[in-house]
């Protein structure tokens, strides 16, 4: 068997494989981290399964994509290691790999909004090639740069784009330099030819167009890392954006359809970062007891799962629909958002939509 079947055939085993789900998603709205005009919305069709083919999957660029020719590229690791490395994107290729589906959402995704989406990746352990550096004991934090520079959006001229995780997490297993998105090499727009994923994070971390890995003994001042992606509360007081918050949305019915008869199945996705969806529940017109969705088989840590609700319609009327999701750990979904919050992060209140059914 050649090394791509292989791959593909220990994804048709995993959990993800035997669950579709039909629907639309809705199209990112306001929010600094979210508008600009080099922000591709893609084509707004359907998505297919639970896996989002690579035309859907949503795009968050702050700069131009960069055109970066696979023959004049190379990834350097450095700083705090023994042996810096530097790798062509033929050894890449050479290097062994691992496959999994992550999910990735946009800091600033709206409730209900498009930005995340959910694709096979495949690359190595960040992991695998720190420790082939040797990294020093001192070090504490990774940071990825990225091939992508500019001005605009406020921000200083001749910025590019980088990003910083901690050393334990770059040291997980499940944070990975990605250089095949389903199966085909990467899109320029989602990173050619490699990124990081840092799962069950914001997508913010998951830089793309890798093209140094700097190991690190002091914290990270970059701008994207001091200026954006930070919660701010009314008092001054900031934290790093890092983990993604349990969120859900709907697939079907789309906000303010029309649909007729007695039944319809309700469906969608619920996702925690690195928890697990351990419960999906729906509410009509915000009153009554929260009605418990069935999950599909796809509840693992990092990856959305996919859920369903048998809707047995009262009357021809209009409805006003809410999802909300629970993880293992108990975390759920906010009613409304904190008050004390002044930034547009970590948007996770229910998704809401309105449903005309006629008879
Ligand atoms: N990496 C680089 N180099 N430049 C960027 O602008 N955007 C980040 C991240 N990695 C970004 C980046 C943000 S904010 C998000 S949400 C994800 O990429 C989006 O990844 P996608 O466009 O593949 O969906």
């Amino acid at each position: 068997m050649r090394r791509r079947e292989f791959l593909l055939a220990s994804v048709a085993m995993s959990a993800i494989a035997p669950s579709y789900c039909l629907g639309r998603v809705s199209f990112l709205g306001v929010g600094s981290a979210v508008r600009s005009p080099a922000d591709a919305v893609s084509s707004n069709e359907a998505l297919k399964s639970v896996v989002t083919p690579n035309a859907d999957f949503f795009i968050r660029n702050h700069f131009k994509t960069p055109t970066i020719s696979e023959a004049e590229w190379s990834l350097e690791i450095g700083g705090t290691v023994a042996k810096p490395l530097k790798l062509s994107y033929a050894d890449l290729l050479l290097t062994s790999s691992v496959q999994r589906p992550l999910t990735l959402e946009c800091a600033g995704n709206l409730s209900g909004g498009r930005g995340v989406s959910t694709a096979v990746w495949s690359g190595m352990p960040l992991a695998a090639l720190l420790k082939q550096a040797g990294v020093e004991a001192k070090a504490t934090t990774v940071v990825f740069h990225g091939a992508d520079a500019g001005e605009g959006e406020g921000v200083p001229p001749g910025t590019h784009f980088a990003r910083a995780i901690p050393m334990e997490k770059a040291m997980d297993a499940s944070t990975l330099l990605a250089y095949e998105m389903n199966g085909a090499p990467l899109p320029p727009e989602h990173g050619f030819p490699l990124r990081a994923l840092v799962s069950g994070w914001y997508g913010m971390d998951s830089v793309k167009w890798l093209t140094r890995v700097e190991v690190s003994q002091e914290p990270f001042k970059g701008y994207f890392q001091q200026e954006r992606y930070v919660a701010v509360q009314s008092n001054g007081e900031r934290h790093a954006i890092t983990r993604m918050r349990v969120n859900s949305k709907f697939l079907r019915p789309l906000d303010e359809e029309e649909i007729r008869g007695k039944a319809y199945r309700i469906e969608g996705v619920a996702w925690a970062g690195e928890g697990k969806i351990s419960k999906v529940e729906l509410r009509f017109d915000g009153k009554g007891e929260w009605q418990p969705a069935v999950l599909g088989e796809s509840a693992v840590p990092m990856v959305w799962t996919a859920w369903s609700y048998a809707w047995n319609i009262p009357r021809a009327d209009h409805y006003t629909i809410e999802v909300r999701a629970t993880d293992d750990a108990g975390n759920g979904q906010p009613m409304a958002r904190d008050p004390d919050r002044r930034d547009e992060y970590e948007l996770n209140t229910p998704h809401r939509i309105g449903v005309n059914v006629r008879s």
